[in-house]
């Protein structure tokens, strides 16, 4: 794009002057996702100072499931109440490594970068985690903590840590959460965890600090709450041989400490899992079973304690009126029972070094057996702690570094909160928010003095709270509310709650975050109680009642019962009740000095340590999910100090980003700075602003970051920047697809050109060795032509085995067809005797397969032809006409015969009878007669005579001329008087006549071709004589000569 181009548009985006549709779409559209889901960080808010916009910001993420936002580093998280798909490994791995500011706000981001923080500048982190409860402080704890087992690096000692810091959490919740009204899973104590790394990243170790765990619960529940999860679960879950030994039952109803808030059982929470996952996280914490089982015996014996009554005697002193709940504590605790029951009505007070033992009324009673309980727990509590820090522990000798393990820490701690009654336990929890807002103020302005410093840009005073003042009003020596409190409670002399709360006015009456009853201006007044007083916290006001106040600090267990403990069998509880503090003649910390002297130890840590804040919305009283309650979040937003956050992370600028980073995603906006700028980023960004044409007052260059004072500027550049984006993305598409489509084409024609060489060279190759071949038989070729008349060598054995060959081939192809084709290809001469065998082969061959074939009628008819052609073939001018006319069987049939011959003939088989034309000897007068061949004579016949018998005996020859004619001589044994002599015929079908006659009489080598005439005798002793010519047509006739003239026609074939 144009500089110009890019300039105008940035200008038009700017002032939303009147521009392209498109451009106003695209700017739209940006504008409208920021419209329905909010900026993602607060700092960009336009209206930064309005709690309105800030809410309503917050709401429309809340509204699209984006629970989490930014103010600059800090995380602003609403409770979803529903499961969100956001925390898959997937979502893990996203965050993993990658800058803060490329994604979208989100636990992993800040864990992620206190991680990276943690190992690239080896400096210590920490991550605090406030709201009030059931903002989801825990379950980011837990959700943090399952980032870093997933992210960080392990091996296999490195993963028994993670599953212990991973399984500490269900053995703590169970003995620290119980279900109140704002939370089902509610952390009843402060707990600071610390996680160590070593120099490779791996997480080794750690370490947790619990703060003031509110033991009033395991004796009293307010309605609809429950004492701590562990008793339920117990109860619940615990085996029959375990709740035996331990003498419980199963119904929580049975206990009078778990029914004071008349909900055992919560729909939401399921006990019976619950002991099981605690089971199991317990062994992996390192509990052998006598551990579990002392462990479980003080559960127990809370209950049972719970279940101690009282009566009174005569004189009003308190007796025990459940035996049985002694034996079990006896048992369960280790200690002697009657001891115990001495010890639960009795009270031993040493004065001037004398023990006075004094009994209890039913009252003190009760409250001696309440301490002893919640003493218990509270102690137990701890120990659990130790035990689970001992196995967190990171065990120097085994690892070495050690010196190089850095820490991470993670603060859940209860967050700031304000009831209908307020007691000491709330007056604690306040106070430690305000010590914990006051960190955040030092460190937040200090992080960012330091940074405008470093920049080297103009430090501006900001406005916010400091609620220093009220720190001091609570804690400051012989002045604050504590110390007041602690006098109170070591003074000699009737003190009470009430003569506190009139210390306190004395004390502090002036002070402008204190107010009572008594000091209040006559409107106020009403909404005080006279046992009242009233915090202005920076969060808040907040009315505390003071009663209970010294009791709860004094935290008071009278002595024989400690006493009893000390000597208890049971190794926890002998642990928790050291001897010393018997005989120590100190006395021991009240509970408000304790948290505040924790709390001042854990300002010491959390102030060497680089923070990162998590801050917990809820909301909405009902743990509902999708549920925004206005007036709750504002509230919240208020107490947590999220506008004065707001505020000083806006007093200078609202958002500002390394130049590198800065240049990296808006160089695409300026021509100069496109695709590359060579120079510094420095540089670079400022030719970039300049181009876009950034007023003087609204930005600033730092040392290594551009500082952008107002949101606006910064959005019209993101805006610029997502029209830039389209066009460089329709020109990256187009680009790349030239690009694509080149190196496919570049790649088609390289693969082209490679196959048609290698074609081009295959087909040169094949034609050469064709050459080559080719040359080479024609070479050898000629040789085998010139030496082929030698013998066999080497120089003519190609050309002999071709010709061979060929000569072979051709002959295959063209052997003759039948045995009357007398083709055959001609040999060459070193084959001829070859060729001449293979002939007669093929001949006998084909004469054998013909002969196979021969039925025996056409042998007969062969047969007699051969006999034909023997005698007439070359001889007898009509003998080529009867070769293609088949002889016949006989020309008549014996219907054409007189039955009266046949009958003369008898037994006489006829095998060939024929019309014939009989010429009598001497006129030759032609007459018709039948000539039968029988076995042994023949018959001429006329009509039904016999005119004629000639036996084959005496038929001594046959006569036939060599002309076409078809006249015959029989010629007859003269000596046979009974012929009248020779017998002078004609027939049709002269040739196939004549060789029946010869065949049948055996006269084949009597039968004469004349060439003139035939003489024939006519009986005795007479001669005849038959003249043949030959002339045009046939011509029998007696000759004037006297002899028989037959002209016989001239044939072609002749
Ligand atoms: N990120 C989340 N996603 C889904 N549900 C959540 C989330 N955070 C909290 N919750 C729901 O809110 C409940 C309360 O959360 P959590 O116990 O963490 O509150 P808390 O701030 O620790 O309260 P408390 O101060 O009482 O201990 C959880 O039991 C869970 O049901
Ligand atoms: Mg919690």
């Amino acid at each position: 794009m144009e500089r110009r181009d890019v300039a105008a548009k940035f200008h038009f985006l700017r002032f939303k002057a009147a521009g392209s549709d498109g451009i106003r779409l695209t700017m739209e559209s940006a504008l409208t996702a920021r419209d329905r889901v909010g900026v993602q960080d607060f700092v960009l808010l336009e209206n930064f100072t309005s709690e309105a916009t800030f809410i309503e910001n917050l709401r429309k993420r809340f509204k699209e499931n984006l629970i989490y936002t930014y103010i600059g580093s800090v995380l602003v998280s609403v409770n979803p109440y529903k499961d969100l798909e956001i925390y898959s490994k997937q979502h893990m791995e996203r965050y993993r490594g990658v800058s803060f500011y490329e994604v979208s706000p989100h636990l992993y981001a800040i864990a992620d970068n206190s991680y990276r923080s943690l190992r690239i500048e080896r400096k210590d982190q920490c991550i605090l985690i406030s709201g009030e409860s059931g903002a989801g402080k825990t379950e980011a704890t837990k959700k943090i903590l399952q980032y870093y087992a997933v992210t960080c690096p392990a091996s296999d000692q490195v993963e028994t840590v993670k599953d212990r810091l991973l399984q500490s959490n269900p053995v703590l919740e169970a003995f620290g959460n119980a279900k109140t009204l704002r939370n089902d899973n509610s952390s009843r104590f402060g707990k600071y965890m610390d996680v160590q790394f070593d120099y490779k990243g791996a997480p080794v170790g750690g370490h947790i600090l619990n703060y003031l765990l509110e033991k009033s619960r395991v004796v009293h529940q307010n309605h609809g709450e429950r004492n701590f999860h562990i008793f339920y679960q117990l109860l619940e879950g615990g085996e029959d041989d375990l709740l035996r030994r331990l003498g419980l039952e199963k119904n929580p109803q049975q206990y009078h400490y778990l029914v004071k808030g008349q909900c055992a059982r919560v729909s939401s929470i399921s006990d019976k899992n619950d002991w099981k996952v605690v089971r199991r996280a317990l062994s992996v914490i390192n509990f052998n079973d006598n551990e579990v089982e002392d462990l479980l015996s003080i559960v127990a014996s809370v209950l049972h304690l719970g279940n101690v009554q009282f009566a009174a005697d005569e004189q009003g002193n308190a007796q025990v009126t459940t035996e049985n709940q002694i034996k079990y504590l006896a048992r369960l605790l280790g200690v002697e029972g009657s001891v115990l029951r001495e010890a639960l009505i009795h009270k031993t007070i040493i004065a001037k070094g004398e023990e006075l033992v004094s009994p209890l009324n039913l009252e003190q009673a009760a409250y001696a057996r309440d301490a002893l309980a919640k003493a218990i727990y509270g102690r137990t509590f701890s120990w659990l702690v130790n035990k689970i820090n001992k196995s967190l522990a990171y065990k120097e000798a085994e690892c070495p570094g050690w010196r190089s393990a850095t820490v991470l820490g993670l603060l859940d701690i209860y967050g700031f909160e304000v009831f209908q009654h307020n007691s000491f336990e709330q007056f604690c929890i306040n106070y430690c928010n305000e010590k914990l807002q006051q960190l955040f103020i030092e460190l937040t302005l200090k992080s960012e003095q330091e940074e405008y410093e470093s920049e080297g840009i103009a430090w501006e005073p900001v406005q916010y709270f400091n609620n220093k003042i009220i720190c001091d009003l609570v804690e400051e020596k012989f002045k604050g509310i504590i110390s007041i409190l602690d006098e109170e409670c070591l003074r000699p002399g009737d003190a009470t709650d009430m003569t506190f709360l009139e210390k306190l006015e004395e004390t502090v009456k002036n002070h402008p975050h204190f107010l009572t009853h008594k000091l209040a201006d006559q409107k106020t007044r009403k909404s005080l109680g006279r046992e009242e007083f009233r915090l202005l916290h920076y969060a808040g006001e907040v009315t505390y009642s003071v009663t209970g106040f010294l009791d709860k600090n004094n935290d008071l267990l009278f002595r024989n019962l400690k006493e009893t403990m000390c000597n208890s069998e049971n190794t926890i509880i002998n642990h928790c009740f050291e001897r010393t503090e018997l005989t120590d003649k100190k006395r021991p910390e009240t509970a408000a000095t304790q948290f505040k002297n924790s709390l001042s130890k854990l300002m010491e840590i959390l102030m060497s340590k680089e923070p990162s804040y998590i801050r917990c919305i809820k909301p909405n009283d009902a743990k509902q999910a999708g549920r925004f309650d206005e007036v709750l979040i504002r509230h919240q937003v208020k107490y947590l100090g999220l506008m004065e956050n707001l505020r000083v992370r806006r007093a200078g600028f609202a958002y500002r980003r390394k130049y590198e980073i800065f240049l990296q995603r808006y160089k695409s906006l300026c021509s100069e700075t496109w695709p590359t700028w060579e120079g510094r980023p420095h540089d670079g960004v400022a030719v970039l602003v300049k181009h876009l044409g950034y007023k003087q007052e609204e930005y600033k260059m730092g040392r290594t970051k551009i500082f952008i004072r107002f949101p606006k500027t910064l959005f019209a550049t993101e805006d610029a920047l997502e029209i830039r984006k389209q066009s460089l993305a329709t020109k990256i598409q187009a680009t790349w697809r030239g690009f694509y489509w080149r190196q496919k084409f570049l790649h088609m024609k390289h693969s082209a050109i490679t196959i048609q060489s290698w074609w081009r060279g295959t087909q040169g190759r094949r034609k050469a060795s064709k050459k080559k071949w080719a040359v080479e038989t024609i070479r050898r070729f000629i040789k085998g032509f010139i030496y082929r008349n030698y013998p066999r060598c080497s120089e003519n054995e190609y050309f002999l085995d071709y010709i061979r060959y060929s000569f072979l081939m051709n002959l295959k192809r063209n052997l003759p067809k039948n045995v009357l084709d007398k083709s055959w290809p001609t040999p060459p001469p070193s084959l001829y005797e070859v060729s001449q065998l293979l002939r007669q082969l093929c001949m006998q061959n084909m004469v054998w397969s013909y002969c196979k074939r021969i039925s025996p009628e056409w042998k007969q008819q062969l047969d007699q032809k051969v006999v034909a052609s023997e005698m007439f073939k070359g001889k007898k001018d009509n003998y080529p006409q009867s070769v293609p006319r088949l002889f016949i069987n006989t020309r008549l049939g014996t219907e054409e015969i007189n039955p009266k011959v046949l009958q003369v003939l008898g037994n006489e088989t006829i095998k060939y009878a024929v019309p014939v034309v009989k010429y009598d000897r001497k006129g030759y007068k032609a007459r018709v007669r039948q000539l039968l061949l029988a076995q042994n004579a023949i018959f001429i016949v006329e009509e039904a005579k016999i005119k004629q018998r000639i036996d084959y005996a005496n038929l001594t020859g046959i006569s036939v001329s060599s002309l076409s004619d078809s006249l015959f001589v029989l010629h007859v044994r003269f000596e046979d008087n009974k012929q009248k002599g020779d017998v002078v015929l004609q027939s049709d079908h002269v040739i196939e006549t004549l060789t029946k006659t010869a065949m049948s009489a055996d006269k084949i080598n009597n039968v004469n071709i004349s060439q003139g005439s035939i003489k024939f005798t006519i009986g005795q002793g007479k001669e005849g004589i038959i003249d043949f010519t030959s002339g045009s047509e046939l011509l029998i006739a007696k000759a004037k000569n006297g002899h028989l003239a037959v002209v016989a026609p001239r044939l072609n074939s002749r």
